[in-house]
């Protein structure tokens, strides 16, 4: 009885025992760890092994363009419009007398404010309103085969299916480039604009980090929801 206490004595106090001594609450301890980590490695058993991005890409002319930041993820759906559904800009506020259209919704604002800024000796002239998948495409290909790249022209075009102008809610003032940012009409929208309903889309510090938009104008999208209401 002795003898094997004896032993086992010296074997706790052996230079080996006291080793595994403090090991075994280390490889306690780890096997929780390894436990805990065996749980995270089933949970990720449930997600596929490869999670792929999806990358958003449109066709034009056979040639596929991949869509880079800060259009991708903002992709814009629209149900079909009838015709009945725009209102002509009249011929006085349109560039060169141009047939432009916006939804009516966005119509009755936006002559009201055409006028109060023309009674105020402001000249606003709309370049662009309303503009189709279509259309937006065609500027596309046309800027294309005029030698522009497909990474040049998203600066300032929305790729088809992107742009704001696809809603009818939209419109670019004359000149519609850099210029007008210093204009007497972007000062007096920047003042007046909201109380008609419209904000700035591409504002100097827009949340999109797109490049900056003074000539582009939009009904905020509550006012033209409650509008609709
Ligand atoms: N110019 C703006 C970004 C558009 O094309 O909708
Ligand atoms: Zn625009």
């Amino acid at each position: 009885m002795y003898y094997p206490v004896q032993r086992s004595s010296r074997m706790l106090n052996s230079p080996l025992l006291s080793r595994i001594n403090i090991l075994l609450p280390i490889l306690f301890f780890a096997q929780m760890v390894c436990g805990i980590h065996d749980i995270w490695a089933a949970e990720s058993l449930d997600k596929p092994a490869h999670v792929t991005k999806s990358v958003e890409k449109i066709t034009l002319d056979g040639i596929e363009y991949e869509i880079p930041p800060p259009w991708a993820g903002h992709q814009i759906q629209v149900q079909p419009f009838s015709f009945s559904d725009f209102g002509r800009i009249p011929f006085s506020y349109t560039v060169n007398d141009s047939k432009i259209y916006v939804l009516v919704s966005t119509h009755s604002p936006l002559l009201k404010m055409l006028r109060a800024a023309n009674e105020q000796g402001i000249r606003l002239q709309v370049s662009s309103g309303y503009r189709s998948i279509a259309y937006q495409r065609s500027i596309f290909k046309r800027m294309i085969s005029e030698g522009r790249t497909f990474d040049d022209i998203i600066r300032y075009v929305a790729p088809p299916g992107y742009s704001e102008h696809m809603l009818g809610i939209a419109v670019d003032f004359y000149p519609s480039n850099w210029r007008f940012a210093s204009s007497e009409q972007y000062l007096w929208l920047t003042e007046h604009a909201s109380d008609f309903g419209f904000r700035e889309t591409y504002h100097k510090s827009n949340e999109m980090k797109m490049p900056w938009e003074a000539w582009h104008w939009s009904l905020i999208r509550e006012t033209e929801k409650s509008l609709r209401e």
